[in-house]
């Protein structure tokens, strides 16, 4: 009936808040289930799953996964995982959407200093469940971190947690917020929660909808045409910087991709942005911002780099 995404920098306190709320979830009023998706479940290992791209990628592909078999209306999956990205979180957004439920992000919102140094004094103690990063990782992570922004539909409602300064509690302020989100009936008062609204392949497409659908198909095929004529003119040489047009991100491939793969790329794509196409709003709004988005997406899926 829920999907909850905890979200913040590495050491900024994410478990223990996922284990607060799901504490405090469990003493509610609410039937439903609770269940943490981590990395622990898979049993990876921190330095490993960060160590590179692929590595990386392939950790939330794994995550994902796990959602998706998970999530349903009679229970509620908290995500404990970095899910820095904020292309990333919009995909699981995707998911409860297409499931239909209520969705929340949770934010340990944490200086990167004391992030640092809790990351420091973790090190090398190798306690059960306070897992330290290596160095390298942790900084490149730091770095590449994109702060959620309410104003996104897929970063809202946004909880915001300050375990620095008050630590965390099943009492904390953030946590009881949630919650409430999160187990209030549905009545004439609650016009404020959300409840996602599943998608194209359960619903009939109405006209505007199936405009905004066409306009998608047609903004990502021009998107993999520029990338099929640079291939073709680049003679699989490093293609850096396929320029869109101005005010739309390059897109950067490391490798030349054959059209198979694109044809894959472009489907999932608009699998999971169809998803988002019903809920009365067009879809990624206009053509540029279907086209970024897929540029976003393509570049983080074909990135091999570290
Ligand atoms: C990425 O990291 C994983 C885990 O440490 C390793 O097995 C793999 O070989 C690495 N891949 C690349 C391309 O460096
Ligand atoms: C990752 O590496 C750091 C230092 O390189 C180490 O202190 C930490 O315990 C390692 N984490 C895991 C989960 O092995
Ligand atoms: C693409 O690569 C260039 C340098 O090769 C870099 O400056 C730019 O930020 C990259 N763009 C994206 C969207 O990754």
């Amino acid at each position: 009936m829920a999907l909850v995404v905890i979200c913040g920098q590495p050491c900024s306190g994410k478990s223990m808040a996922a284990l607060c709320l799901a504490e405090a979830l469990k003493e509610s009023e609410s039937k439903d289930t609770v269940r943490i998706i981590d990395e622990t479940l898979f049993h990876l290992d921190r330095n490993q799953s960060y160590a590179n791209m692929t590595a990386e990628k392939n950790l939330r592909g794994v995550l994902r996964s796990e959602v998706d078999r998970s999530v349903s209306k009679d229970n509620i999956i908290i995500v404990d995982s970095l899910n820095s990205i904020k292309g990333y979180r919009y995909e699981l957004w995707c998911l409860a959407r297409a499931t239909g439920i209520r969705y929340c992000v949770l934010y340990c919102d944490v200086e990167e200093t004391h992030c640092r140094k809790w990351n420091e004094e973790r090190q090398g103690k190798g306690e059960k469940g306070e897992v330290a990063y290596d160095d390298k990782i942790f900084e490149d992570l730091v770095r590449r971190f994109e702060k959620p922004d309410r104003r996104n539909r897929w970063d809202s409602p946004l909880f915001e947690l300050w375990p620095h300064k008050n630590g965390i509690e099943k009492s904390s302020d953030a946590i009881l917020d949630a919650v409430s989100y999160l187990t209030k009936k549905l009545d004439s008062k609650s016009r404020d929660v959300k409840i996602l609204q599943p998608t194209i392949a359960t619903q009939n497409t109405r006209f505007s909808e199936a405009n905004s659908l066409y306009e998608l198909d047609r903004a990502t095929q021009e998107v993999t045409n520029a990338i099929v004529e640079a291939q073709s003119k680049a003679l699989g040489g490093p293609l850096n910087g396929i320029s869109l047009g101005q005010g739309l991100p390059n897109i950067n491939i490391s490798r030349s991709v054959g059209l198979p793969e694109l044809r894959r790329l472009r489907r999932t794509f608009m699998k999971l942005t169809g998803q988002t196409s019903l809920s009365g709003r067009p879809p990624p709004s206009d053509a540029d911002s279907a086209k970024r988005m897929f540029v976003d997406y393509l570049n983080r899926e074909l990135d091999t780099t570290a």
